[in-house]
């Protein structure tokens, strides 16, 4: 009999019941062999919405007014949003790739510099830089938080360095003391990708006004969606107009004075006027939404946390809220019989707990090697930098929480404190059956 097996039998003897989980549910054969799951209750999909909506979508649709040069909504969402983060000023886009992008333009970040990001992350952080035709130099992953290692940040800048881009991922913040401390030290701009972390705090203030300008995406999956949408927020007026007047097409805005019609460079990522109307309606649950995910999120954290083998993300101390885009925690197989974690996962999916790996080691797919060797990169780094850089593409602590992530998805955080037990009951029973997974 295993050491768990036993205690929870001798919790029952003595009528108490082990911390990670409910003695009867956790009991009993797995799902994935025939057993009764621990749910069969279904989650909610997302995104939710309400009539409210249908009715401002349609009133934009009736007006002819689609896009924002003929309309309010773009700009009331704007007004709206840079109010609830305690930021100046935001400017809206087509999605946060585009978001990102505008950042970096107006920062002036591109041919030959290097920015400094995440290896963990969406694939679009490192899609902007390449795109920007600067260097995306990664620093590896602390894997108690999914985070960047500040710690690790110095020891990769240089003379090209420009920025950094600490991304809050799965809505839990970066160590933005650390990162800002570097930042003033090597006089580096910090672009905070907040694309998954509508809300979430660093010491009581909202990521995205931590660093110089901070983006959101508002995608379909997105707490805060409009099926494709982004925002760069931020309190330096002169960078806002710049990020205004690029995303219109280049054309004059506050301090880009009107000297002709196209004083600057442009493009196009204005947002139209049915994205905006879909924000405003989706942001009168945002509050109430994060708080219950915030709730949820650290409940579930408790009863999880003396399961043998599940390992909880850890948060910074300067984190007041995560958004908890996800919700992640490391699977160590050696506590589980060495069970592969894709064992792991399809048994707790049977318990009626869907769940996913999250990212890969993505830089090693191809696309990094395809920019370095892109026309564009050979003309802007010399051959030792890029020699050198490929030396350095090793992250064995990013490697290694590729291979131990376990995400949960952010609907299963709106739920009742007994669906929060159903995870946890639902993970106790595949630790309590571990010695049958393989
Ligand atoms: C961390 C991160 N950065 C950037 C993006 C890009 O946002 P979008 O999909 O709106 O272009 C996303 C979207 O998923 C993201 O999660």
């Amino acid at each position: 009999m295993s050491a768990a097996s036993a205690g929870t039998l001798a919790a029952i003897a003595s009528r108490t019941v082990p911390a990670y989980g409910n003695v009867s549910r956790s009991a009993g054969k797995l799902a994935i062999h025939g057993g009764r799951p621990v749910r069969t209750k279904p989650w909610p999909s997302w995104p939710i919405w309400d009539e409210s909506a249908e009715e401002s979508v349609l009133s934009i649709l009736r007006s002819g007014n689609w896009f924002r040069g003929r309309g309010q909504t773009v700009s009331e969402f704007e007004a709206k949003y840079a109010q609830l983060l305690g930021a100046k000023r935001c400017v809206c886009t087509v999605n946060g790739t585009n978001a990102l992008l505008t950042a970096l333009h107006v920062l002036d970040i591109g041919v030959g510099d290097e920015v400094i990001v995440s290896p963990y992350t969406f694939i679009a952080t490192y899609n902007v830089v390449i795109g920007s035709c600067a260097l995306p130099v990664f620093v590896d992953t602390d894997p108690e938080t999914f985070q960047i290692n500040p710690d690790k940040i110095e020891e990769r800048i240089n003379e090209n360095t420009r920025a950094i881009m600490p991304v809050h991922i799965l809505g839990l913040p970066a160590n933005m003391d650390k990162i800002n401390a570097i930042a003033r030290k090597h006089n580096l701009k910090v672009i905070e990708d907040a694309c998954q972390a509508w809300l979430a705090e660093w010491r009581g203030k909202k990521c995205g006004t931590l660093g110089d300008l901070g983006c959101f995406s508002f995608q379909n999956s997105k707490h805060l969606p409009c099926g494709e949408g982004g925002a760069i927020i931020g309190n330096d007026e002169e960078l806002m107009d710049r990020c205004y007047s690029f995303h219109n097409c280049g054309r004059p805005y506050g301090s880009v004075k009107r000297t002709s019609s196209y004083p600057i460079i442009g493009t196009n990522r204005r947002m139209t006027e049915y994205q905006a109307a879909i924000l405003l309606s989706q942001m009168k649950r945002l509050e109430s939404d994060m708080e219950r995910r915030w709730t949820n999120g650290q409940y579930l954290t408790s009863k999880i946390e003396d399961i043998p083998g599940i390992v909880p993300h850890r948060l910074y101390d300067g984190v007041t809220r995560a958004a908890f885009h996800l919700y992640p925690f490391r699977y160590k197989k050696e506590h589980f019989n060495n069970a592969p974690r894709e064992k792991f996962m399809a048994a707790l999916a049977a318990e009626g707990v869907p769940c996913s790996g999250g990212y890969g080691p993505q830089y090693r797919d191809g696309l990094i090697e395809a920019a370095l060797n892109s026309k564009n990169f050979k003309r802007s780094f010399s051959k030792a930098r890029l020699d050198r850089y490929r030396e350095e593409l090793h992250y064995p602590d990013n490697d290694q929480l590729c291979k131990e992530a376990v995400w949960l998805g952010q609907q299963m955080l709106l739920m009742d404190k007994q669906d929060i037990d159903d995870i946890a009951d639902a993970i106790a029973k595949v630790y309590e059956n571990r010695d049958k997974l393989v």
